[in-house]
């Protein structure tokens, strides 16, 4: 018998990333993208250069830091709680998987001894919904991030399905998503992007690139 559902989910969560990966293949997930368009356009729209440390949280078997390397930028990381997506990653990158830096962690947890001038987040944060979950979020990233440093988000927006993977989400508006970060960050700018997922489903996602003033 099963006793995992027994478990609360919080102690499921590794277990549960860890099944989404190896049931399937990086191109088969919903949040599955070939080319990461909004993620890239805010990427660039930071100013950093090639040399600036960006971590991408629950960066999972996204195709983010392969692109980022072909563009030059060196000093990249990867956090996600699932060691699965971690292998499916450094399969797709063979050789270059050497030139990442990988974190196999809970970020809500974390105890990061670097500070990155970019913290970039797809599809994460909105699955936090217990509150000390997103204080644990949220305290990492004011642990990481730098001063002036640049925070990239996207989660769902308003008309977003409740449920991605299976669980429960929060859904934001730019001005909530702001509320629950802490007026410690200046919000610079906020797109819109339908997601289609490969099963054809569409989600409202909200991107929203802010800069940590103190
Ligand atoms: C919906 S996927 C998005 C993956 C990737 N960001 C992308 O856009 O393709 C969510 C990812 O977050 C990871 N994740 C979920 N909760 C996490 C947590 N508390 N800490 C770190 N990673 C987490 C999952 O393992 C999964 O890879």
């Amino acid at each position: 018998m099963d006793l995992s559902v027994f478990i609360p989910f919080k102690r499921n969560r590794k277990k549960h990333w860890n099944r989404v990966y190896e049931k399937n293949l990086p191109n088969e997930v919903g949040w599955y993208q070939d080319y990461p368009k909004m993620s890239m356009k805010l990427i660039a729209a930071t100013g950093v250069g090639a040399a600036a440390s960006i971590i991408d949280i629950g960066g999972g078997a996204s195709k983010l830091p392969g692109i980022l390397l072909d563009q030059g930028y060196k000093r990249l990381t990867v956090l996600d709680i699932s060691g699965k997506s971690i292998e499916r990653s450094k399969i797709q990158l063979a050789e270059d998987s050497n030139r990442i830096t990988w974190i196999e962690a809970d970020v809500t947890k974390y105890d990061f001894k670097e500070k990155y001038d970019v913290w970039h987040d797809r599809a994460v944060f909105h699955f936090l919904t217990a509150v000390e979950d997103r204080k644990g979020y949220i305290n990492s990233l004011n642990q990481a991030l730098k001063l002036n440093g640049h925070l990239i988000i996207g989660t769902f927006g308003p008309d977003a399905p409740p449920k991605c993977s299976g669980l429960s989400v929060v859904r934001y508006e730019p001005e909530t998503l702001h509320n629950e970060l802490g007026n410690n960050f200046n919000l610079a700018e906020t797109f819109f992007e339908d997601h289609v997922t490969p099963s054809g489903v569409r989600q409202k996602f909200i991107f929203c690139r802010f800069i940590k003033r103190t």
